[in-house]
């Protein structure tokens, strides 16, 4: 190793050694690892690695050379979340502002004064970063909010997440942000998936999950994702207590993170709806992926007594923009077949910009939408598009016609297949409303998109339209089951597919054949069941064979399920019954797919446990007391009885508090109530 006389010297090399190897460590991620970068790369680490052992003041944990993520994780090891990850209460408009606003004051002592926080609202994947003593020790996805995915090596990859943190360093912090893709990245990104031909994605959300979900760091790496945090939990310091929202914020920059610059305390709401304004205008050029406004109660205490129903904090809302809108003129109406065989109508027109990207085509969703709009062929419509990149049409301005228009006609016959097709209502709610089907079950368009669903619940990103048609026509895929048995010598014969690709491919499969319940169930394409209802079923059932058994038996337990209505109970009850189905899932399984089951979320520490109220409690109303108690498992009750756990006292208590005094049940001040809870 060559000798250096001083540090500055020494230093020169470092800086050039950092930035040669970042540079071929982007060729490698992005051009497919030519042989001999591997070796100069390792050797120059070695070097740089030399030259910081005899200068140690030059290491520095934040550079690029501690950013190499390791190899291929066979699975996602699951993380239990200390403090529950949570969602947020969506508001559509100013007045539901002022609704939320009302609601608060009536929750807290009156005369409250409310002091607000606006942020910015990111499009992408909630995640969080655990620091002890500074260190990056964990990074994890939201998952159900209780328990998500150690996804810590890919996140490693991130350059805006510090591996270690600097200035005033907290003994214990965990750090919550959204992990995000550039609006300019995803142009790139799907340029080079489409050369490819695979899967595209449909907006920076999909393709920042897709990124964070897959298994090969080196992926994630090359994907040029970025982290905006925006939130501070569990933190210890001696010297330092953040009591506002924005203060965490503060923090937050202090100790390394990127923490967006759009961001406002408000005195009150008519500040908060001048901010809201202000970054509607600029929000079609800001660079990310935003959906809305996130709007806390700045100051904490009164976030915790204001506390959390269900899913989602009352101390926050998130204002969402209505989404972009532009006018074109629609000039064919196309029918896709989709994966149940539904024939979704779609409208194409001239190349439109609208928020930010050029679109050509619309869904009309089914007849009875283009019905409703009166739709014909010629028209000028207008179209809206929220995140994703198809938009729909939500209005026809009948005005423009010149009656050279032309009415729209669902075919006799599938267009892909020419099978039959067949009506079916679309939900018990509304009567009238059809959607067509082709009920050709050997149709070529509707196994193909079948297929295409399901990899892309898998998150194989390698495998997109273009190559699953290729190998289905070389046959050697007949059902999504036949994915999981590919081997590389197959696809390695075949023109175009070297052995490196062929390897690819089948690694990636090979990586992804574990799966979630509720993945698991929504790859299956049961009609109406999608992500969400998935989830539900999933979490009721906790495991498939629980499903399976319930279709056989006819039990409607299905039913009872919230959210879940009988059209859904019927398709899911339908689909275990049918023998092919069951074969489908067997197969699965034989070529190794793997579902895991759902961990049950246990009791609270209330459990078991009745409490009266009486008097006024100074710091919360009645109500937010009671919830916490309902929430920690326990049970509230208006009278006292042997059967009372605890009595809580506040100003004025009444006869309640005599009777438990007589009854000899435990009193708590509300100060010791607050310290249960
Ligand atoms: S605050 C209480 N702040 O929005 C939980 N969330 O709809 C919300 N998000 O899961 C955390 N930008 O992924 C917060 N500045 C921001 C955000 C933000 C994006 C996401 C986050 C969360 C989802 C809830």
């Amino acid at each position: 190793m060559a000798k250096y006389p001083d540090i500055k010297t020494a230093g020169l090399r470092v800086n050039k050694l950092r930035k040669e190897i970042a540079r071929l460590r982007e060729l490698y991620h992005t051009a497919d690892s030519p042989d001999v970068t591997d070796v100069v790369y390792d050797s120059l680490n070695r070097e740089l690695r030399d030259i910081i052992r005899e200068y140690p003041n030059l290491d520095d944990p934040n550079a690029p050379e501690y950013r190499v993520g390791g190899k291929p994780l066979p699975k996602f090891e699951k993380v239990k979340h200390t403090v529950r990850m949570l969602s947020l209460n969506d508001v559509f408009s100013i007045d539901e502002l002022y609704d939320w606003e009302k609601r608060i004051k009536k929750l807290l002592p009156a005369n409250t004064k409310i002091e607000y926080f606006c942020e910015i609202k990111f499009d992408g994947l909630a995640g969080t970063l655990i620091y002890e003593k500074g260190k990056l020790m964990l990074g994890a996805t939201r998952g159900d909010g209780f328990v998500g995915e150690d996804v810590t090596q890919n996140l490693k990859t991130i350059h805006s997440i510090p591996l270690q943190l600097k200035g005033n360093i907290p003994e214990f912090i965990e750090v919550r942000g959204e992990v995000v893709m550039s609006k300019k990245t995803l142009i790139n990104l799907n340029k080079i998936q489409e050369l490819e031909g695979k899967i595209l994605f449909a907006n920076t959300r999909n393709a920042t999950a897709g990124s964070i979900r897959q298994l090969d760091p080196k992926l994630a790496s090359s994907r040029n994702l970025e982290f905006f945090a925006y939130d501070v939990k569990q933190y210890k310091n001696k010297n330092y207590i953040p009591d506002t929202h924005s203060k965490e914020h503060e923090v937050l920059r202090d100790i390394g993170f990127v923490v967006d610059k759009n961001e406002k305390i408000c005195k009150n709401l008519e500040e908060v709806i001048n901010f809201i304004k202000s970054f509607e205008k600029i929000r079609s050029n800001f660079l990310y992926g935003t959906d809305g406004i996130v709007i806390s109660i700045n100051e904490l205490k009164l976030q915790e007594v204001l506390g959390v129903v269900g899913k989602a904090p009352r101390y926050m809302a998130a204002y969402k923009y209505p989404a972009e809108r532009a006018t074109t003129i629609v000039k064919d109406v196309k029918v896709n077949v989709g994966r149940t065989g539904v024939l979704t109508p779609l409208a194409l027109f001239e190349p439109t910009l609208v928020a930010g990207s050029t679109v050509s085509k619309a869904t009309l969703h089914n007849m009875d939408q283009i019905e409703r709009l009166d739709l014909r062929i010629g028209d000028t419509v207008v179209i809206e598009k929220a995140g994703d990149v198809i938009p729909k049409v939500v209005e026809v301005l009948t005005r423009m016609r010149t009656g050279k228009e032309k009415k729209f006609k669902m075919p006799d016959s599938c267009p892909a297949c020419l099978g039959d097709i067949d009506k079916k209502l679309i939900s018990e709610k509304k009567e009238n409303s059809v959607a067509y089907y082709c009920i050709n079950k050997k149709c070529v368009a509707k196994n193909e998109r079948y297929i295409e669903h399901f990899v892309s619940v898998f998150d194989i990103y390698e495998l997109g339209p273009k190559v699953l048609r290729r190998f289905k026509d070389e046959g050697l895929i007949t059902d999504a089951a036949d994915i999981f048995s590919l081997d590389k010598s197959d696809i390695a014969t075949l023109e175009r597919f070297g052995e490196k690709s062929a390897e690819n491919i089948v690694e990636e499969i090979k990586n992804k054949k574990r799966i979630s319940l509720s993945r698991f169930l929504w790859a299956l394409g049961i009609l109406h069941v999608g992500e969400e209802t998935a989830r539900d079923l999933a979490q009721h059932f906790g495991t498939l064979e629980k499903i399976i058994e319930n279709s056989k038996e006819n039990i409607n337990e299905i039913d009872s399920i919230p959210n879940i209505g009988p059209a859904v109970t019927k398709s899911v009850l339908q689909f275990f019954q049918d023998k092919n189905n069951l074969h489908f899932i067997e197969k699965l399984k034989e070529n190794g797919v793997v579902i895991d089951k759902v961990e049950k979320i246990k009791g609270g520490k209330f459990e078991g446990l009745t409490f009266v109220l009486t008097g006024t409690l100074s710091t919360m109303s009645r109500e937010i007391a009671k919830e916490k108690i309902i929430k920690l498992g326990g049970k509230i009750s208006g009278s006292v009885s042997k059967n009372t756990s605890y009595v809580v006292t506040g100003e004025d208590a009444g006869s309640k508090l005599k009777s438990a005094e007589k009854l000899k049940i435990k009193i708590l001040t509300e100060e010791e109530f607050k310290k249960m809870i």
